[in-house]
């Protein structure tokens, strides 16, 4: 087994320690299946053109197969002094079919190779992403009925702001997991373009077919600049791009459950068997795991960064930094994909304590809102109105009482046109039903809204 860098113009062997600082295979051996569906599709193509003979090329493609049996049995041996995944797999090609095996690189680079292999895996996991998405969202709407009489309190500035149906939260998250799968597809439209075949950087004098390899491989188009595409990692950073913003919707949901699931909340019971107990406080029963989709928030941000930097000021084309991109992919692949299936799995398994949000669902003057529009409606300048029922709401907390409990003559002490019809939409649950607008969180609004995911996510 020869390297690159132990024959031909190399006169004297690497320092040892570089073999370790520079091999890839160790990550990059993930790319195995891609690397080798890359190269039957690059063979079959020179078959095509008469590069190779077609009995040259069903060798290559049987000798690939095999490989690809051993590596999936886990019966290959990867050799760190072959650096990576692209020269082990064309190694043990060379090593079973000698001269034959070592026509496959004909036309070809490991530049055009790596970017291949990385256009291949991507799009396969952001279809996986996208599963797991959707998956989460079918747990989100798979609870509104359930919860469709459920009232909340939802907040501006962690103050209690007005009152909400529980499926307005769950449709909430549903909506902006939605927004990740737009980007996803989008992101994939510039994933799937084939890259094999620029070769080196500057293309190749042999007569390839690109379009011929991108067919084969279900590229939608095939990259125009051979420098360009050699150079290209916007696609990769696209994704983990996206990974991040997942990550910062399933953080602010997380952190969300860990409030909610506190003694002072006590709005959730996140299931037991996505919690841990504590080594010295025998009462805990704490949400690890929310806390860690929380915070391993923060290394998937973080590899976001790293390759933001990586391809900074690089020069064109192809350079040696942009394996560095690898790694911080997978992690942020890994984090992202495993967060997003145990969420799905805590909000199918959660409950709400309907009892202890209803003990505390009158206070902070959900209400208050509903009555200032109420006011509005009767005629009273919204700036007026504002003013007079943030008065009344003074009046109620000298009285430590509910604004549905003040006597009517502190209504019409503020505003005349006030008559005992105002207590039809005093409380939480007149305010709810009180909304109209569209988005809102009305009943009749959120019941359409649930019936319209329903569809979309082929529930019904
Ligand atoms: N292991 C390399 C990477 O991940 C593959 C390309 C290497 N090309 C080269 N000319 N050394 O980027």
């Amino acid at each position: 087994r020869n390297s690159p860098s132990q024959s031909g113009v190399f006169h004297s062997a690497v320092d040892a320690r570089v073999e370790k600082f520079t091999e890839s295979i160790s990550f990059d051996h993930r790319l195995y299946a891609q690397d080798i569906r890359g190269s039957i599709a690059h063979a079959e193509m020179l078959a095509d053109v008469g590069v190779l003979t077609s009995d040259e090329a069903a060798q290559i493609t049987t000798a690939l197969a095999l490989i690809k049996g051993e590596i999936d049995n886990g019966d290959f041996q990867f050799d760190e002094k072959l650096e990576d995944v692209h020269m082990n797999i064309e190694s043990a090609l060379v090593e079973r079919l000698g001269d034959v095996g070592r026509k496959l690189h004909t036309g070809r680079s490991r530049n055009d190779q790596v970017s291949t292999d990385a256009r291949l895996w991507i799009r396969d996991s952001i279809d996986e992403t996208d599963r797991l998405l959707k998956q989460l969202q079918i747990a989100f709407v798979g609870r509104c009925d359930a919860d469709i009489d459920v009232i909340m309190p939802a907040y501006t500035h962690m103050q209690r702001a007005q009152p909400v149906l529980a499926p307005h939260y769950w449709l909430a998250y549903t909506e902006k997991f939605q927004r990740d799968r737009e980007r996803l597809a989008d992101c994939r439209r510039r994933v799937n373009v084939c890259s094999l075949g620029t070769a080196a950087l500057a293309g190749t004098t042999i007569p390839i077919d690109r379009e011929n390899v991108a067919k084969r491989l279900g590229f939608e188009a095939v990259a125009a600049n051979s420098i360009d595409v050699s150079s290209d990692r916007d696609f990769l950073v696209e994704y983990a791009f996206v990974l991040t913003m997942i990550a910062e919707h399933l953080s602010v949901w997380a952190d969300e459950w860990v409030l909610w699931s506190s003694v002072e909340f006590k709005f959730i019971q996140v299931p037991q068997q996505f919690c841990t107990g504590s080594s010295i406080m025998p009462q805990k029963i704490n949400p690890d795991v929310c806390e860690l989709i929380r915070g391993k928030t923060a290394r998937v941000i973080g590899n976001l960064q790293s390759l933001l930097v990586l391809i900074k000021g690089l020069p064109l084309a192809y350079n040696r930094d942009l394996q560095e991109d690898k790694e911080r992919l997978f992690d942020s692949v890994d984090t992202v994909h495993r967060s997003l299936d145990l969420t799905a799995s805590i909000v199918e398994g959660a409950t709400l304590n309907i009892e202890s949000i209803n003990l505390r669902l009158e206070d902070g003057f959900l209400d208050a809102t509903t009555l200032m529009e109420y006011l509005i409606g009767k005629g009273t300048p919204q700036r007026t109105a504002h003013h007079q029922i943030g008065s009344l709401v003074g009046k109620a907390m000298e009285k430590r009482c509910r604004l549905a409990e003040l006597p009517l003559e502190d209504f019409t002490a503020v505003n005349d046109s006030l008559d005992k019809s105002v207590y039809d939409i005093l409380g939480v649950e007149r305010a709810v039903s009180a909304f109209r607008s569209y988005g809102s969180t009305s009943p009749e609004m959120v019941k359409k809204q649930v019936v319209r995911w329903k569809e979309q996510l082929e529930l019904s």
